[in-house]
């Protein structure tokens, strides 16, 4: 298989920059600078192109109640359940241009280099793009694979509110994808656990590791366990010039010692694993001259070992307790997910394994420590994923790159794991 498989590299590096353009984003002079956000205009003319894209090759296209895209080569036993990829095409604020994106245009283009090559396959496979990986709107990260998985209940869903607005103006989830023309049942979007033979992504490494080792391919193991936690601070606001300094309840004053703390407590743990990062601050009312009231902080929090994190998180809480007393603040924590990982299947590593040695790769195996819609699919099918280097390690920044060699590398060992699969 591996010689007669024949990607399309320059279409791909030419619909990689095309899915590019489609971005709220100023340009900017060191890279490509990507915003898209699930269900803003740029998203949703995203997903026209790739639904054009998807049509002109024969393959047949759907969509789900929350937008989850579903590309459809059928084999030749349709009954049998499909070999599937793909990974997400919405964008943080201020990104780049091959998170996510790499295996959605990586898997059409494997798919269609196997139907040129001639290839019927046995099981149909199929390509999913998948609806919000990115927590950027509703808070919450792959909410289209939460749904598809049944880990996130469906009324919940329709009641999550846009995290970066006022809430007395923050849509629901139900509001915003309506308006987007997705109005089905999100009950319907669940998948039966046999639904899927098998899962594989493909995406950029999102770290340094095999780049730095010279090694042209990653094999993802398994997946860290990510947590999100909002906190919010209410203090006393007031005059800036009239409040005097003794009486003060400073909100954000007790936000930033609350943010050193969870920085104090992710270092102590002592194991490269745990990560912490608080990545919003909204502070109320906002204004110069105004002392803040009340904060609120977003916490995402990642480990590979899940008892770990919590006792982080154990930590975190004994210090928000002193915070309380000493500043005289209110401190809430609301939980928006606290993820288990998840372990990629022996056979598919195996089977990876055996692709990279007819390519002439050593790969190396991996732990993944960015949380990806696979995380979500492994509750419901055997999974892996494939990595590819990324320049510097860098992502989730416009200067995030990765080399068209190592994309087509990735898109045909892709190719040939779901040609194998497919005749399984
Ligand atoms: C998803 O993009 C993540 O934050 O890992
Ligand atoms: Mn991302
Ligand atoms: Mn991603
Ligand atoms: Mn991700």
């Amino acid at each position: 298989m591996a010689q007669q498989i024949q990607i399309d590299q320059p279409r791909l590096t030419s619909e990689l920059a095309t899915l590019a353009t489609f971005t709220d984003a100023e340009p900017v002079s060191n890279g490509t600078s990507v915003t898209r956000i699930v269900f803003s205009p740029d998203d949703l003319r995203a997903r026209a192109w790739l639904k054009e894209l998807a049509t002109a090759d024969g393959f047949e296209v759907r969509d789900d109640a929350v937008g989850n895209i579903f590309i459809r080569w059928t084999g030749t036993d349709p009954d049998a359940p499909a070999v599937a990829t793909g990974s997400h095409t919405d964008a943080i604020p201020h990104a780049g241009m091959y998170d996510g994106t790499v295996g959605v245009l990586g898997g059409l283009e494997a798919m269609r280099t196997l139907k040129r090559s001639g290839l019927q396959p046995r099981r149909s496979i199929e390509l999913v793009m998948f609806t919000s990986e990115e927590p950027t709107r509703f808070g919450i990260g792959c909410l289209g694979s939460r749904l598809m998985s049944g880990t996130l209940d469906p009324k919940q869903a329709d009641a999550l509110r846009e995290a970066n607005e006022p809430a007395d103006t923050a849509k629901t989830l139900a509001q915003v994808r309506t308006a987007a023309g997705f109005t089905g049942d999100l009950a319907s979007v669940k998948l039966s656990p046999n639904h899927y033979h098998a899962w594989l992504e493909l995406h950029i490494e999102q770290g340094p590791l095999l780049e730095r080792e010279g090694t042209p391919l990653g094999i993802v193991t398994s997946i860290a366990a990510p947590a999100g936690y909002r906190f919010t601070i209410s203090g006393l606001g007031g005059h800036a010039g009239a409040l005097l300094m003794p009486d003060r309840k400073d909100a954000l004053c007790a936000a930033a010692e609350l943010i050193l703390a969870i920085e104090k407590h992710a270092l102590a743990t002592h194991v490269i694993d745990t990560v912490a990062t608080v990545g919003t601050c909204d502070v109320h009312p906002g204004a110069v001259n105004s002392v803040p009231s009340r904060v609120v902080l977003q916490l995402d929090i990642r480990d590979t070992d899940p008892t770990r994190r919590e006792s982080v998180m154990q930590a975190i809480r004994r210090d928000i307790e002193t915070l309380r007393q000493r500043r005289g603040v209110i401190i809430t924590e609301q939980i928006i997910n606290a993820d288990a990982p998840a372990q990629s299947s022996p056979h598919l590593v195996e089977l990876l394994e055996e692709v990279c040695a007819t390519h002439g790769i050593s790969p190396r195996k991996m732990v993944s420590r960015a949380y990806h819609d696979s995380l979500f699919m492994a509750r419901i099918a055997p999974i892996a994923m494939i990595f590819i280097p990324c320049r510097n390690g860098v992502s989730h920044r416009p200067d995030e790159y990765a080399t068209p060699a190592h994309t087509t590398l990735g898109v045909q060992v892709l190719a040939s794991a779901l040609a194998k699969l497919a005749s399984e």
